[in-house]
């Protein structure tokens, strides 16, 4: 079985044995392993079955040509070095061929320290050319990966699990829900891991068609299926040596989970269209907002997979549970927003109050959002809560079920702070999932002498909003 950490190879292509077996033993003299082929139909299945690191060609072969393998070597990685041999006087036929991508030519008879010379040098430009992309990619996403804010004990927890994670090879299955940064994790998972110099690849499985996602992991073959002009690879084989990370696996089709079970527990795959397995080291995580023990008992998850990617289980809270860390979020998105739109500006205490105060269905993404807006409309220096335009409250009469209990508060007079009303509010929703929050109609504001929300009809005595905070207008 090939596998893909076997390297330096060349492929050698050449018909005759002589010649072939003088090139195999000039090339393994210099520490290459070489993988032979007589004509183009070999060539095809080596480069198939190996990943060569250059290819060197005879041009006149009894099957195809040089001009076919080098067609079929750039079709497999058009990345990859191809010098072709000619015979002695063929300009004519080097220049073609290094028109049509070869990286240069050898004139035969082939001088073995010249051609050492030549194999070398384009192996070493191609090493370069992948190193060079990969510190690339490496400080994007150093640049790119932002600090991960909070001091909450739940989040603390988190990354504990991360990091010790992190250190190993098992799979990592992040818990969490919408906007709680469980990409943010994954990237961390990946960057603090032994693996951080190769790639990290991405997939999101409820984002792409169940028809297509099978050929975005596992690749295809040329003519696998109508369309399919040329191999390409799957992200099973992008991510070789570095971390697969698989988004919203919830969402990830029975038929599919089979297959990616077995490229979990074998390390293999087959590109579609084709029976040879290619072997890979790939590190997963994968994360979900969905319930997946529920899914599993629902049979709409194999529970062998689930079991195969929860070795390693991180649970990211909802921002509500940590609410304590929402001043911090929030600063440091303001801080980053400002410099991003050249602006200096700042949060009020009244807009620190009211996003303390919010529940934050959308978690982290959603307040990230809130404050972009909020420093895009600041027209002073100061962030205000009419700034930050929290989404209208939800309703409860929505949700179908039972309105919120009773207001405690109005009662006795007690103002609430918008902080323990929202609270409430959501220690009630906990047992209601399908709970919006209290509509104008269905829910009762403050006390008319605390209200402060400028509704106008709580101070003829109505009903109002359930949204109280000081500064919000409804
Ligand atoms: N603790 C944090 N500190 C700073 N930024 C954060 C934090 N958590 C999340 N973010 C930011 O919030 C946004 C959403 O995070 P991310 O995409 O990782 O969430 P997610 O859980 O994957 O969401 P979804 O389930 O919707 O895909 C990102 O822009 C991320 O940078
Ligand atoms: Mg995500």
């Amino acid at each position: 079985m090939p596998s893909l950490a076997s390297s330096p190879e060349v492929l050698l292509v050449e018909d005759k044995d002589s010649l072939r077996r003088m090139l195999r033993l000039a090339l393994e003299g210099g520490a290459y392993h070489v993988v032979e082929a007589r004509d183009l139909n070999e060539a095809r299945d080596a480069l198939a079955r190996h990943r060569p690191l250059l290819v060197l060609t005879d041009l006149r072969l009894p099957v195809g040509d040089g001009f076919g393998v080098l067609r079929a070597a750039k079709e497999a990685d058009p990345d990859l070095p191809v010098v072709v041999m000619t015979a002695f006087g063929g300009v004519e036929e080097a220049v073609r061929a290094m028109r049509e991508g070869a990286l240069d030519f050898l004139a035969k008879p082939v001088d073995p320290e010249h051609l050492l010379l030549m194999v070398g040098r384009a192996i070493e430009q191609r090493r370069l050319a992948t190193e060079n992309l990969l510190l690339r990619e490496e400080l994007a996403a150093r640049r790119g990966l932002p600090h991960i804010i909070g001091e909450h004990e739940s989040l603390r927890r988190a990354l504990t699990s991360v990091q010790r994670a992190a250190a190993g090879d098992a799979t990592v299955l992040i818990e969490g829900e919408s906007g709680t940064g469980k990409e943010l994790v994954a990237r961390a998972v990946h960057a603090l891991s032994p693996r951080a110099a190769g790639p990290f690849v991405a997939i999101n499985c409820a984002a792409i068609p169940e028809t297509l996602l099978e050929t975005e992991l596992f690749g295809y073959e040329k003519g696998a299926f109508t369309g399919a002009a040329a191999r390409k690879a799957g992200k099973f084989e992008v991510a070789h040596r570095g971390t697969l990370f698989l988004d919203e696996i919830g969402d990830l089709p029975l038929t599919l989970q089979a297959k990616i079970l077995r490229a979990i527990e074998e390390k293999r795959f087959e590109r579609v269209g084709s029976n040879v397995p290619l072997q890979v080291d790939v590190r997963l995580v994968a994360a979900t907002n969905k319930n997946l023990r529920a899914a599993v008992a629902a049979r709409r998850f194999r529970e062998d997979l689930y079991f195969r990617l929860s070795v390693l289980p991180v649970q990211m809270p909802s921002l509500r549970e940590r609410a304590s860390d929402i001043p911090l979020l929030a600063q440091h998105f303001v801080e980053r927003f400002s410099r991003e739109l050249k602006k200096r500006v700042s949060l009020s205490p009244a807009a620190v109050e009211a996003l303390s105060a919010y529940p934050w269905p959308g978690n982290v993404r959603e307040l990230q959002n809130s404050l972009e807006r909020a420093v895009i409309l600041a027209e002073g220096d100061t962030i205000q809560p009419a700034h930050l335009q929290l989404s209208a409250p939800p309703t409860a009469v929505d949700a179908g079920g039972a309105p919120p209990p009773a207001d405690p508060w109005r009662s006795t007079g007690e103002d609430p702070s918008p902080r323990s009303r929202a609270a409430r509010w959501w220690r009630w929703s906990a047992g209601n999932s399908r709970a919006r929050w209290p509509s104008a109609a269905a829910t009762a504001c403050a006390p008319p002498r605390h209200c402060r929300c400028r509704c106008g009809s709580c101070s003829r005595r109505s009903a109002s909003t359930g949204w109280n905070s000081p500064d919000r207008r409804t």
